[in-house]
């Protein structure tokens, strides 16, 4: 097993460093920015259903859910089709509305989540076309789908997702880039202005991890706590849903992921002079938004880790820490905002001395209902 691990202290701490090259194997072959080139070949077939839905409807669980909300921004901004994204759970047991021209996105590190599966047939029994995201090639969601893309994630063995998130982050933008391309929604330059950009990412992640000691040091200091707060606003705020989840998962603090927005509604109520609030404050369209709610944040006295741009001088001055990732596309920040809080919950959980690999009471894939 240790050499599984290939040096590292646990498999969640390898898949996460692995992530500059699970991101490029899923890109790998694919996409080409210097010819202007992208090609998903589990697509080919249908891709005409996928360019003329009406709607697409993404289905998934747990952290697989989490990438399809970032894909309905993306998918929304770039291909301009209304995206709904449904727990599968929800979906299977609710009798849904499926039109002609509707399309479904499942999604499924595994392939075997029971619940995917069953919303699956049930949108197949209503007629519609199915495209899976998955990572275990020939499991049995990629069969029960019409076409579908792999994630070419490699082995994911941490119960905790990491690298099969950002692998079907990937994919999923790469079927957007596709679509927009093809419905002429986006223009020549941003087309190609996104393909240079995600063939940036790899190397974006690896000097994002570069950042490991500063999280380490800071999850030093949060380790003892009881509560977190996790928020972002637009592609930011499934990552915040992602930061909370992977917290609870591995060190079992009660975290919780809000759009920033919504803090006023509810979550400011709890924060006091030992809440640690975690911003993922990256410089995009609601950046000086997210600035306001970070300021009130710190008059509540919460204490305020930010993820920001490198470079970001105001969130200096207001947080107590900031983690700087380099600059993308807006469409693509999720890739690298979501990897110091991936390093942030291993760090506290080790700390705590949690079994951060197979965390109580979950599975790797719940084969069951
Ligand atoms: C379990 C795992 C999660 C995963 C979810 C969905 O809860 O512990 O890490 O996100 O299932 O699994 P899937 O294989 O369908 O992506």
């Amino acid at each position: 097993e240790s050499i599984e691990k290939g040096g590292y202290e646990h498999f969640m701490l390898k898949e996460i460093f692995e992530q500059p090259k699970s991101v490029k194997d899923s890109m790998r072959g694919r996409i080409n920015a210097h010819k202007g080139h992208i090609l998903l070949g589990g697509l080919r077939e249908y891709i005409n259903k996928l360019t003329q839905a009406q709607r697409i409807i993404i289905l998934g669980c747990g952290t697989s859910w989490h990438a399809g909300l970032v894909a309905e921004y993306v998918f929304e901004e770039l291909a301009r089709i209304p995206v709904e994204v449904e727990y599968a759970s929800e979906f299977r047991y609710r009798n849904p509305i499926i039109n002609e021209g509707d399309v479904v996105i499942a999604i499924s590190q595994s392939g075997e989540t029971a619940d995917t599966l069953a919303a699956i047939e049930l949108a197949k029994s209503k007629g519609a076309i199915i495209f899976g995201v998955c990572n275990v090639v020939g499991s049995s969601i990629p069969r029960a789908t019409h076409a579908g893309a792999y994630t070419h994630a490699g082995p994911e063995i941490g119960v905790a997702s990491t690298k099969a998130f950002t692998a079907q982050v990937t994919v999923l933008t790469m079927m957007a880039i596709v679509v927009a391309k093809t419905k002429g929604t986006i223009s020549d330059s941003l087309y190609r202005e996104l393909l240079y950009a995600l063939e940036a990412i790899p190397d974006q992640i690896q000097k994002t991890l570069n950042n490991h000691s500063q999280i380490k040091y800071i999850s030093s200091i949060f380790r003892d706590a009881r509560n977190f707060l996790y928020l972002g606003r637009g592609y930011n705020f499934p990552v915040a849903l992602e930061g909370a989840l992977k917290l609870k998962e591995i060190s079992y603090i009660h975290a919780e992921g809000y759009p920033a927005a919504e803090m006023k509604h509810g979550p400011i109520a709890l924060i006091d002079e030992e809440m640690p609030v975690v911003f993922i404050a990256t410089q995009d369209s609601s950046y000086e938004k997210v600035v306001s709610n970070i300021q009130e944040v710190r008059a509540r006295k919460g204490r305020v880790i930010a993820v920001v741009t490198e470079g970001d001088k105001l969130i200096k001055q207001m947080a107590e820490f900031v983690i700087e990732i380099p600059a993308t596309h807006e469409a693509l920040v999720p890739l690298l905002s979501v990897i110091p809080l991936q390093l942030l919950s291993y760090y506290i959980a080790v700390m705590r001395g949690c079994n951060v690999d197979q965390p109580r009471n979950l599975a790797k894939s719940v084969t069951v209902e």
